[in-house]
């Protein structure tokens, strides 16, 4: 979760210099379907989510890697506000999932 809003301030970091290169390798890496889930390591409590959470997640993922592509058009369009929709599209499952779901502890 932390490595996702790094991920995140990464994006917005790169594509503010006009780095959408990078910004879109920041956005595969921490975002995307193949990340790595930081220090819980790949897949990191999928297993335990309900149905509806995963599908959150499996749509966040799978707008990251609309934002990945976003991002490498952006080098040649220079499309800013694509690139925000794009990540906006993102962010949106964040707050989603947040909004439906909340850890308690089990005592
Ligand atoms: C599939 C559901 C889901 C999605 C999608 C999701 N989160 Fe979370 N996130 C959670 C849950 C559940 C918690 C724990 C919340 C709680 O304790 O109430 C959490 C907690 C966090 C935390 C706090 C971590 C900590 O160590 O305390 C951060 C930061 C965070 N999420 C960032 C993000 C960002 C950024 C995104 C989108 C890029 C995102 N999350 C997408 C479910 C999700």
């Amino acid at each position: 979760m932390r490595a996702h809003l790094r991920a995140i301030d990464a994006v917005i970091a790169a594509t503010a210099t006009g780095e959408f290169s990078d910004a879109a390798s920041a956005a595969e890496k921490g975002l995307g379907i193949g990340h790595q889930h930081g220090v819980d390591g790949l897949q990191s409590g999928h297993a335990f989510m309900p149905p509806e959470m995963l599908a959150y997640g499996s749509a966040m993922h799978m707008n990251a890697r609309q934002l990945a592509v976003t991002l490498r058009d952006a080098e040649v369009t220079g499309d800013i506000p694509a690139v925000l929709g794009a990540l906006q599209a993102v962010t949106q499952q964040c707050v989603a999932c947040h909004d439906a779901f909340k850890l308690t502890r089990g005592d």
